[in-house]
């Protein structure tokens, strides 16, 4: 039997729209409900804590508007908060975002990876565990990026300071020779253009939307919840509504109307 309910998904800001597209793509039946915590952006260089209150806030907001599922379109809110989450609803589909490390210690041929992510994803123990696990034969170089989600976020995809701030981001993994990149942040899809111009052609990128994606058709044919509905989007922002309205046609690829989230 079908389930024709949302999916919930949300991020710190316009980040988590890279993986809504590809859930979009893969899914292309299910409504989406998209909420951007804009009003909190960055969560990289806040608490766990306060990451797990925004979490929990936004949870309940989404279940509330009628949710069969959760995605934290975000590495850094699933390292701080997925597990308290999966606590409060057991029954609950929940996905959450992790840098692919795996596949990328998997792919790199000369044996050092490098992370772009936020400090808080770098300085999770989420993350150690998964270096642990997955890291073991590699050298990986983690590389915080401060600054740039709020570049993503002002729409300055292509800016001067953008690059500058990137460029001095990315060159200790050049220098270090990385041929494996891993964007751990799910606003740098958006600045993948200007990393493919920085990086020699020889780095791979590796993201996990697509990935993502792939893993709630799994969890949600696993429990007869996938949707064979006519799909609709909505989106919140607890930020500006407006800016969100006018970057989508860019990150979203169409206009949407998007509804004040005032908590
Ligand atoms: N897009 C987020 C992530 O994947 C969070 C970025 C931030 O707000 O610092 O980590």
């Amino acid at each position: 039997m079908a389930d024709n309910a949302p999916i919930g998904v949300f991020d710190s800001g316009v980040g988590g729209l890279s993986v809504l597209r590809e859930i979009r793509s893969r899914l292309p039946q299910e409504s989406l409900l998209y909420l951007a915590d804009s009003g909190y952006v960055p969560y990289g260089e806040k608490s766990p804590e306060f990451i797990r209150q925004r979490c929990r806030s936004i949870a309940s907001f989404l279940l509330g508007q009628g949710a069969k599922a959760l995605v934290l379109a975000c590495n850094t809110a699933t390292a701080a908060g997925i597990a308290e989450l999966r606590e409060l609803y057991p029954q609950l589909p929940l996905v959450g975002m992790e840098p692919a490390v795996k596949p990328a210690a998997q792919a790199t041929r000369s044996g050092v990876v490098g992370v772009l992510a936020t400090t808080g994803t770098l300085k999770s123990a989420k993350f150690a565990a998964l270096l642990d696990r997955f890291a073991c034969d590699v050298r990986v170089i983690t590389q915080p990026c401060p600054g740039l989600v709020e570049c993503i976020e002002a729409g300055e995809l292509d800016a001067p300071a953008t690059r500058a701030l990137l460029e001095s981001y990315v060159h200790p993994l050049i220098e270090q020779g990385c041929d494996t990149v891993i964007l751990g942040c799910t606003h740098y899809p958006f600045i993948k253009p200007l990393l493919i111009e920085m990086l020699p052609a020889t780095v791979t990128l590796v993201d996990t939307g697509a990935a993502v994606a792939r893993h709630l058709e799994t969890v949600l044919a696993a429990r007869d919840q996938l949707g064979n509905g006519e799909a609709a989007t909505r989106f919140w922002s607890s930020g500006d509504p407006g800016r969100l309205a006018a970057v989508l046609p860019v990150l979203w690829g169409e206009c949407g109307m998007v509804a004040d989230y005032p908590d």
